[in-house]
């Protein structure tokens, strides 16, 4: 399978992943040949990537961190708890940690594999794709730091909810594309305090748990809120779901711009170590993601054009790349892979989304 840009695909092509919705109800399933009815429904739905199945591809599997299935019922309860304490409820806290777990176990076995999707997700579900996902990214962090199983599952829970305030928030602020004023930034900010009001509600989610909500806008070097926290004085959970929240926000389409390809948001994040992020946090967070995801089509310096198929964690940024056409666009006849990781004067100089 490759990814493609949702611009360029047309009728005929044979999806490759499931495409799910919030609720967890499949949209496209996969192996479905899109017709001109469905490429408008995709349009309609607004997703920027899908991944899709070629003769010259078929055969790339690309290894997910935590099964798809997981990931789906992550996001559904999500959305069930918010939906809950919308209507004026606590947090189930049951529900998150059961969810948290589950999380935790699928991620301490796959531990070593690197998280190669861009996930495809409507502008719409936004916040509880974005839970899942920040939740995901910062107990794999955890992991690399060598967090035991205890401490993970409260930073699960923690990273799951720690956009919960949002819920109390003016939600037309919030889906907003133009500029906030400065009353708007200021009432945006509450989120932290609102969240962790929310957790402390309930006394079965753990204090640490309540501070990633607290402090997840809170910066190393004391330019973050509410508190101007600075260095230590940040929870470390908290020191965790702030890269995961930066990258995953980054890497998402959003009201007010598209999604930025892995290797520009990674570069973003690496930009602000030592002064937003500690080092060490940073640089466990970075050694789990692909900076070129398997499936991604990129352009060599020589010009040529391939898709990423394999990685090693060691050289991230080399991976190997089937070649799928030559410096003049030609298609090739043969199948040729090259490990650029082996080629020092080859490097990828571009991601082409097509
Ligand atoms: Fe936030």
């Amino acid at each position: 399978m490759r990814r493609i840009l949702l611009d360029n695909i047309v009728p005929g092509m044979k999806i490759a992943r499931p495409l799910f919705s919030a609720d967890g109800k499949i949209l496209l399933n996969a192996g479905m040949e899109l017709t001109e009815r469905y490429v408008d429904r995709l349009k309609e739905i607004d997703v920027s990537y899908i991944y899709i199945e070629d003769e010259l591809t078929a055969d790339i599997e690309v290894p997910d961190v935590v099964s798809e299935k997981a990931r789906m019922e992550a996001v559904s309860t999500a959305k069930n708890i918010m939906d809950k304490v919308k209507l004026g409820k606590m947090v189930d806290a049951s529900q998150a940690k059961k969810t948290a777990n589950n999380l935790v176990d699928e991620l301490c076995r796959n531990h070593g594999v690197l998280v190669n999707f861009m996930d495809m997700r409507t502008k719409s579900d936004y916040l509880f794709n974005h839970s899942v996902n920040v939740c995901i990214l910062s107990v794999m962090t955890g992991i690399s730091l060598g967090y035991d199983e205890l401490r993970l599952r409260d930073l699960g829970v923690g990273a799951l909810l720690h956009d919960i305030g949002k819920l109390e928030l003016d939600q037309d602020v919030l889906n907003k594309k133009d500029r906030l004023s400065t009353t708007e930034i200021e009432d945006m900010r509450k989120h932290s305090q609102f969240g962790f009001d929310i957790l402390r509600k309930n006394p079965e989610i753990n204090l640490v748990s309540a501070h990633c909500a607290l402090q997840h806008h809170e910066r190393y070097d004391g330019s973050g809120y509410p508190r101007a926290l600075t260095g230590e004085e940040i929870h470390e959970f908290a020191q965790i779901v702030a890269v995961a929240d930066v990258y995953d926000a980054l890497t998402a389409d959003v009201a007010y711009r598209a999604a930025l390809p892995v290797y520009e948001a990674l570069a973003i994040i690496n930009n602000a170590e030592g002064r937003y992020f500690r080092s060490e946090i940073l640089n466990n967070f970075t050694s789990n993601i692909a900076v070129y995801p398997i499936g991604t089509v990129v352009r060599l310096n020589s010009n040529e054009i391939g898709v990423v198929v394999d990685i090693s964690k060691e050289v991230k940024h080399k991976p190997v790349v089937r070649m799928i056409a030559d410096a003049n666009k030609q298609r090739l006849e043969r199948m040729i892979e090259i490990d650029l990781s082996k080629q020092p004067q080859l490097y990828i100089a571009d991601v082409v989304e097509r």
